[in-house]
């Protein structure tokens, strides 16, 4: 992870969180290792829980929990209350600023710890879901502290979702199941930077890709990308491979189940459990064979179809793959660290437009971006050209037309 050794050595130096605190709710895994150590080496004392206990590497864990300026409450399968209890012992330290995946940690300071949220600077937000609630929890006036969410980075875009995400899902789809994507149907539910990265990578691979929506404008680009787009209800019939990356719930629930084709499997790359309706799919099964593969169970209706779950329904690339990519991580953590930063200083106090930042949503500031994707070339060994005097001059002004 060229990118966060760069920015560690700088940190090292500027040490941009001498004598703060921050806590974390993140996938507890090597690549968060090393962002972990970018951090204690710009001063921060580090408080890890994990963001979701069937992503937690216990040896990262264990190992992370023995470095100096770090404690780490994570361990692999626990239950929701354990997982809970992890938050709240994370917090206990009183954070000065935080570092979220899915919003959880943010929710549980707001909901139960408020009295903490006074000190709080500020924090980072991961993934669009956890931006969603975040957004949700600005417009309601309760969020107590601005929130940088990487989502709408360039950077989280592009290398993270689309290039990371699209292929990592894939990735773990074809380590639980070893089924052959060419020539497949292949339904992906969701156009954003997520889905179009997913129907990319499997059409790619050679399959047939449908994608349902529910935006007109994503489900105008999908189209002039050359994908089938098509209702749910009419994709169901033909599909062999249902990808859910939508952010929402019950994309796929008794209705689908009812008209998918024998053998269809379906995961999910969003980043709760709730896009594909795992209850009411075992609600309709007469007969459950778990781990028919590791990662895959199988649901056998009444009809005598087989209906093929990847991953309980969870985060398939997360739970049956390893994630994202180092490099993708490389520069996702990157954009976050740089943002944390920039929280931690005055300059987190006044967003781009010079309002207070004070409980609100903001996106990374395009400094960050451009930074991040500097260093990312650089480690590439890639150059780019710089703009000429003339040119710039020519690029500010609004007098020379034609
Ligand atoms: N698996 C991973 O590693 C990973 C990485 C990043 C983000 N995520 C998660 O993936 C999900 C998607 O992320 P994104 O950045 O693409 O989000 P996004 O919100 O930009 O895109 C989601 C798309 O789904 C569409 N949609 C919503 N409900 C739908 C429905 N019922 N049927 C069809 N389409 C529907 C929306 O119109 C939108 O275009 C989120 O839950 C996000 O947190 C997962």
């Amino acid at each position: 992870m060229p990118v966060l050794g760069m920015l560690r050595a700088d940190f090292a130096e500027q040490r941009p969180f001498a004598g703060l605190t921050i806590a974390c709710c993140l996938h507890v895994t090597a690549e968060t290792a090393v962002l972990i150590r970018t951090l204690t080496a710009g001063g921060a004392q580090v408080h890890l829980a994990a963001s979701n206990p069937l992503s937690t590497q216990d040896d990262i864990a264990a190992a992370l929990a023995a470095e100096p300026g770090v404690t780490v409450q994570a361990r692999s399968g626990v239950d929701r209350a354990t997982y809970y209890e992890h938050i709240h012992r994370v917090l206990d330290y009183g954070p000065d600023l935080v570092m979220d995946d899915g919003c959880d940690l943010v929710n549980t300071l707001h909901e139960d710890r408020a009295e903490l949220t006074g000190r709080v600077r500020g924090g980072s937000e991961a993934t669009s879901s956890g931006a969603a609630r975040l957004r949700r929890m600005a417009v309601a006036g309760s969020l107590r502290f601005p929130v940088v969410v990487a989502e709408r980075s360039a950077i989280g875009q592009i290398v993270d979702h689309k290039y990371g995400t699209g292929q990592s899902v894939l990735d773990g789809i074809l380590r639980a199941t070893n089924t052959l994507v060419a020539g497949k149907t292949v339904v992906v539910a969701g156009f954003g930077p997520c889905g179009s990265g997913i129907a990319e990578r499997a059409r790619g691979l050679g399959a047939q890709v449908i994608v349902t929506e529910v935006d007109p404008v994503r489900a105008l680009g999908a189209l002039l990308q050359g994908f089938r787009v098509l209702p749910m209800s009419a994709a169901i019939p033909l599909a062999e491979l249902v990808i859910t990356a939508t952010g929402s719930r019950d994309v796929l629930s008794t209705v689908g189940f009812a008209a998918l084709p024998d053998g269809a499997m379906l995961a999910n790359a969003g980043h709760f459990d709730v896009e594909i309706d795992v209850a009411a799919l075992a609600a309709l099964a007469v007969e459950v064979n778990r781990g028919v593969r590791p990662y895959a169970d199988e649901y056998v209706l009444a009809d005598g179809r087989r209906l093929i779950l990847l991953a309980e329904g969870r985060v398939v690339n997360l739970v049956a793959g390893e994630g994202n990519p180092a490099a993708v991580m490389d520069t996702s953590f990157a954009v976050q660290a740089l943002a944390l930063a920039w929280l931690a200083d005055a300059g987190g106090e006044r967003a781009g437009d010079g309002a207070a930042t004070v409980g609100r949503v903001l996106n990374v500031p395009e400094e960050i971006d451009a930074r991040v994707a500097s260093l990312t070339l650089a480690s590439l060994g890639t150059r780019i050209d710089t703009l000429t005097k003339e040119q710039r001059r020519y690029l500010e002004s609004w007098r020379q037309g034609s």
